[in-house]
């Protein structure tokens, strides 16, 4: 690990993450109080995620701003490297993605880089990847995106569309770049090594400049797209970015699609969230009741509080009083868990409803090629 005791990269976070200190690794900036002013005055609502740091960092957002209240255009990207079913976590930037699109009221891409996890991945096959494609789209498409605003890139089925962008791209980015950036070694396969051009094209596929919403593991990619933009004579696009969402078992490490037991996915029953929650959510909680009682817990290192304020507890107050309670020790561990339960548990109900209407809307959202 890094000397910072943490590491983050695409495809790979690890330790208890200092977010400033990542701010300055990475070269980006906070999210200032001004520019919260700036984003509640043009959209009339001060959004809970960013309000509470869940989106804390930014590239350029300050002037795509300014260019926006001029009259310029932008339009919206992000993506998901579909290795499994979607879990919770990645709805984060989605749903945010979603209240951009409405507020804007601008055009979406969503990239599923079904050949980016086969290249990353040894045990999956490309039909997999490609499977597991479609089956995250379905979750995209249930959050409510306008399809006459918005498209569905898959990689291996739109690359006719991506190839003449990633080409012009690839020929600006040299292999000691990526070497930098990533770490990529000679064992590194090729297809690796090419990626990043793939992740860049969506930003070129419209000719006006573009925001994406995206968790901060994911900054270096558009880290080198941003330094080549200009000698193709586009502009840079601007970021947003989320906090890794924490996985069931606690602090330091994203939600992984890749270990079932920290991970609540979109297609789970009410009973699987309720025994993963109860089972393995990390708890700030004292070893037992009486302790508890009399020196409470700790809201900031509890998972299942962290849920609720990521995400699940919009409302300031009520979540206000779940931290004050769980603190005193009034509220206990298996009471905070319950309160968790319920609110996944009613958001899957309806999400599931939509997530199976979703199949055939399907067609309208992919990408066709020109
Ligand atoms: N590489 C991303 C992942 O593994 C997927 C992705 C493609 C993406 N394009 C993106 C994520 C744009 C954020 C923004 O999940």
């Amino acid at each position: 690990m890094s000397v910072d005791d943490f590491v983050v990269t695409p495809w790979h976070v690890e330790g208890d993450i200092d977010y400033d200190k990542l701010i300055k690794q990475f070269g980006t900036e906070k999210i200032s109080s001004e520019l919260l002013k700036k984003i509640t005055k043009i959209t009339g609502e001060d959004h809970f995620m960013l309000r509470r740091g869940v989106f804390f960092s930014h590239r350029d957002l300050g002037n795509l701003l300014n260019e926006h209240e001029k009259g310029k255009k932008f339009f919206l990207y992000t993506g998901r490297g579909p290795s499994g079913h979607t879990h919770i976590g990645h709805l984060v930037p989605w749903v945010f993605a979603k209240w951009l699109q409405d507020k804007f009221d601008v055009n979406m891409y969503f990239q599923l880089t079904d050949d980016e996890k086969f290249f990353s991945k040894q045990n999956l096959t490309l039909e997999e990847t490609n499977k597991y494609a479609f089956e995250n789209a379905l979750d995209f498409i249930a959050l409510g995106f306008d399809p006459k605003k918005t498209k569905i890139i898959i990689n291996t089925q739109n690359i006719s569309t991506l190839y003449p962008i990633a080409a012009q791209v690839a020929k600006k980015i040299n292999f000691s770049n990526t070497k930098a950036v990533f770490g990529f070694t000679n064992e590194t396969n090729i297809g690796m090594i090419f990626y990043t051009s793939l992740q860049s094209a969506p930003c070129f596929i419209e000719n006006l400049p573009v925001l994406i919403p995206l968790g901060v593991d994911q900054d270096p990619h558009f880290r080198l797209t941003r330094d080549i933009a200009p000698k193709i004579g586009k502009p840079k696009p601007s970021l947003i970015h989320n906090i890794m969402i924490p996985a069931l078992e606690g602090p330091g490490g994203k939600m992984s699609a890749s270990a079932d037991n920290g991970t609540i996915y979109t297609t789970d029953s009410p009973n699987v969230v309720k025994k993963k929650i109860n089972k393995y959510a990390f708890s700030g909680g004292q070893p037992d009741v009486e302790q508890h009682r009399k020196l409470g817990g700790n809201p900031d290192i509890d998972v299942s509080y962290q849920y609720l304020r990521i995400f699940f507890e919009p409302d300031d107050m009520k979540l206000k009083k779940i931290y004050d309670d769980y603190k005193s020790g009034k509220l206990l561990t298996g009471e905070l868990k319950a309160i968790l339960i319920e609110k996944i548990n009613a958001f899957l109900k309806v999400h599931q409803e939509k997530r199976e209407k979703a199949r055939e809307l399907v067609p309208k959202f992919l990408l066709e090629n020109k």
